[in-house]
């Protein structure tokens, strides 16, 4: 486990160096170091400097360089150019030394925080007795990105389901099954998740239709389910039995459909509104206490002075009704000052729909004014965007439903599975899959597919559901990626005798360069997402590098290179981009067969 300081990292370090030595008065000035086309890296950052410092800024460049250490293989060419830029060219030995560092680590040389924090990250919080439709999707695919590359850059990751357990409408449904009690019963019990989870839900659905039909026609149904309500929240132990029929079952949804999304969800971690009730009162009491909220028309409030409804009212965090129910807000409340002071959280994730995001507001200033939330603890919420159907509007069914999650997720696979199908049918009779590794491969390529369209925009931007495009061989798509991956690891299987190995010794080709130098990018690429919840930039980084595999394969020969040293660096290179492509899809929550 030895972390491998990128080339870009040590060249920034090496400039700055220079930049102190040769101009003291700069202080500690940010050389700014890019990747550059015109050569490897471009440095922009004297420009800046020297207006500050009122010098000509190319004189300062040629200074700057001036104190640089003496080529060591690593700086191999500096030279100033336009106003006062640095262009600068490292040597070929040093990318493969410093790949072949990497390569030898199991962690691609990525380091692992040396002081970890610990985040509670809140995603995949579904609600009971309900249908999950897209916008859960949207939580359980990129929290559990966040979760695997947090967890990778050292963080210690809490996880929290926060899931919708608690509330009025649970008096309707357990009055309901109390008068019709074989409404959740299964049929036969197969002894299959994705059967036994779809046969929960549709029972689920059909009560929840039911009794809200009747609730809103019959008075005295609704009278009684009122009354359920009280002894529910009074903790009436048979009440409280039905009501955990209710958890329950949709636990057995849920399950299903986090396990056809190849998702780990562990019970432990689902801990739902309910989790919190008996933390209710305290909170209330010691908001009121404090003076952080106040009772306005006999609700307990908060107020802040910049939200204002559209006719200029000031609009307050309800944490207590005026008929004295709890709500959502006071169950978040709750739930914060358990994670700081229990799980010892120094970081709360949020991954929720953007249209709670001033719920989230409200929420944290509360807890901030309240002293629950300290200057040590970062609140943040990973907001994500609307999915929209391929006419730009929210996302239903033609007959104006919300999708189900299940068709979906059964549809990519399926039409993935066409597309393995097709593929694996032009190939040569050697490589065909079998019927059954096409089904596995569709699997894993259709459920890629929507993860990957989800983590491959930024989260807040809405995105179109469309599954022609996502599961398309061309272009920015998870199963492009797998091809690249799977078409790699062909290369190495055909290679023979010839083993993967680093020759620093060899002179690079101009596409080998490029390769090269994005491979040893990884570790900052993980580093930041890791610090600013962009699980995009790993997809664009991992797109990134499935195109100059693709312009390196076409320029550079691999198996028929000029000579046995070649073979295996060029071997070396299909491996480490191999690696660290499977790597990086892992952490998106995406698989990479070996064959495809
Ligand atoms: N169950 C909620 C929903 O379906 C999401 C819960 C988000 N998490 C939270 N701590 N409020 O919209």
């Amino acid at each position: 486990m030895a972390s491998v300081p990128s080339l870009a990292s040590t060249v920034q370090q090496r400039l700055a160096d220079a930049l102190s030595a040769a101009l003291p008065e700069a202080g500690s000035a940010d050389p700014l170091l890019r990747r550059s086309d015109r050569a490897d890296f471009q440095a922009n950052g004297i420009l800046a400097l020297a207006k500050k410092l009122k010098g000509n800024p190319r004189e300062l460049a040629a200074q700057v360089v001036g104190a640089l250490p003496a080529d060591d293989g690593v700086l191999k060419e500096v030279e100033v150019s336009g106003p006062g830029f640095l262009n600068i060219t490292v040597g070929d030995g040093a990318i493969v030394e410093t790949l072949a560092a990497r390569a030898a680590d199991d962690r691609l040389g990525v380091p692992s925080a040396e002081h970890p924090g610990t985040t509670v990250i809140d995603y995949a919080q579904p609600n009971v007795a309900k249908e999950m439709h897209v916008g859960h999707l949207r939580s359980a695919v990129i929290g559990d990105a966040m979760v695997r590359i947090l967890e990778f850059a050292g963080e210690k990751v809490v996880r929290r389901h926060h899931i919708g357990d608690w509330g009025t409408q649970f008096g309707m449904l357990i009055q309901y099954l109390i008068e019709h009690p074989h409404e959740l019963d299964h049929k036969a019990d197969t002894g299959d998740a994705q059967t036994s989870g779809e046969e929960a839900m549709s029972n689920l659905n059909r009560l929840y239709k039911a009794s809200r039909a009747l609730f809103d026609s019959d008075e005295e149904f609704k009278a009684r389910s009122r009354d359920r309500v009280v002894l529910l929240q009074s903790g009436d132990p048979e009440t409280l039995r039905l009501w955990q029929r209710f958890v329950d079952e949709s636990k057995i949804y849920f399950y299903s459909v986090f396990d056809k999304l190849d998702m780990e969800i562990r019970d432990p971690d689902v801990v739902g509104e309910s989790g919190y009730n008996d933390m209710l009162d305290e909170t209330c009491r010691l908001l009121e206490e404090s003076g952080v909220a106040v009772r306005s028309e006999g609700a307990l409030c908060v107020f802040f002075d910049d939200v204002k409804g559209p006719d200029g009212q000031p609009v307050p965090l309800i944490v207590r009704k005026s008929n004295g129910g709890y709500g959502y807000a006071a169950t978040d409340l709750s739930a914060i000052r358990d994670r700081v002071q229990k799980l010892g959280a120094t970081t709360l994730l949020y991954v929720v729909d953007a249209r709670q995001s001033l719920h989230f507001k409200m929420v944290f200033e509360t807890a901030r004014r309240a002293g629950w939330l300290g200057d040590d603890v970062k609140a943040v919420q990973l907001a994500f965007g609307t999915v929209l159907g391929k006419d730009g509007k929210p996302f239903k069914t033609r007959e104006g439903e919300t999708v189900r999650l299940v068709d979906l997720l059964d549809e990519a696979v399926e039409r993935a599975s066409s597309v393995v199908r097709e593929k694996a049918e032009s190939l040569p009779e050697a490589d065909r899959l079998t019927e059954e590794e096409i089904a596995e491969r569709g699997t894993q390529v259709g459920i890629g597919a929507i993860k990957y369209a989800d983590l491959s925009t930024s989260a807040v931007r809405d995105y179109k559901f469309d599954l022609d495009q996502m599961v398309s061989l061309n272009g920015d798509t998870s199963v492009y990626l797998q091809y690249a991956y799977a078409r790699i690891r062909s290369i190495v299987r055909k290679s023979g005798d010839a083993k993967p190995a680093a020759h620093a010794e060899l002179g690079l080709a101009p596409a080998e360069r490029a390769l090269g130098l994005h491979l040893d990018q990884f570790g900052e690429v993980i580093a930041e997402v890791a610090a600013s919840y962009e699980p995009h930039k790993l997809a664009a980084y991992l797109y990134q590098l499935s195109s100059l595999f693709t312009t390196f394969y076409a320029e550079c020969p691999v198996l028929k290179a000029d000579t046995p040293e070649q073979v295996e660096n060029r071997l070396f290179l299909c491996d480490l981009t191999a690696r660290t492509l499977s790597k990086g899809m892992a952490l998106l929550g995406i698989r990479t067969p070996e064959r495809l």
